[in-house]
């Protein structure tokens, strides 16, 4: 059982086209890679416990929810996502997923299903996943798009053609140009290409660190 509390970052990206007349906190909570010897449920649950502590607005979930690690099989979806049902915030929880959610899928992987066991899991406990697709978060008379883009590593190793589940134009489909617009992708691998429509990227995956070598980020 980890003892630690999970670390917490905090950013304050100043946004030029930011809508709403103050401040806006998001917790991100993101590659919980969930698995008995290194991110047991008490860790998921201690997680779970931090993120409503800090009183967010909003709380995404950009996905790879089940461990991988040496000498230690995942979690069940069902007891992971019974612990993120108890996130708290006004506005909402919502995830996009990553390519260890397919990873653990191995039969939606294969058949290329429109979803994993995780994607239903989260659903199944009120938690959209936003699969290429975009909603509207309201509050009074501000409105903004939050796009989820679906995994770019979904079928294989590395974002190529074909193995990438992502759909950009999909994702950002309806979303007036003057509407501030967030996105969240598991891969920060899509933000290299800089989109003029998007706002504010979130993404995991990268575990702390983003540098690139012999050209593979
Ligand atoms: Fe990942």
């Amino acid at each position: 059982m980890i003892k630690r509390p999970a670390r917490i970052v905090a950013h304050q990206p100043q946004l030029s086209r930011w809508p709403i007349g103050h401040q806006v906190r998001i917790a991100i909570l993101s590659d919980l890679h969930a698995c008995p010897r290194w991110m047991p449920l008490e860790a998921v649950e201690g997680a779970v416990a931090q993120t409503n502590a800090i009183g967010a607005d909003l709380i995404f979930l950009p996905g790879d929810f089940p461990g991988h690690l040496p000498f230690s099989r995942p979690l069940e979806p069902a007891s992971v996502v019974n612990a993120l049902a108890q996130l708290r915030t006004p506005f909402g929880v919502y995830a996009a997923m990553g390519n260890h959610d397919w990873k653990d899928d191995p039969s939606a992987r294969k058949s290329r299903a429109a979803s994993t066991k995780w994607h239903d899991a989260l659903e199944g406990v009120g938690i959209p996943v936003l699969s290429n697709q975009n909603i509207r978060l309201k509050s009074g008379d501000m409105e903004l798009a939050l796009v989820g883009l679906e995994s770019q590593r979904a079928f294989g190793k590395w974002r190529r053609a074909g193995r990438s589940a992502d759909d950009v134009e999909r994702a950002l489909d309806g979303i007036p140009a003057e509407m501030f617009t967030i996105m969240m992708a598991h891969e920060p691998d899509i933000f290299q290409v800089s989109d003029r429509r998007v706002d504010l990227t979130v993404s995991g995956h990268a575990h702390g660190g983003q540098i690139r070598l012999f050209g593979r980020p």
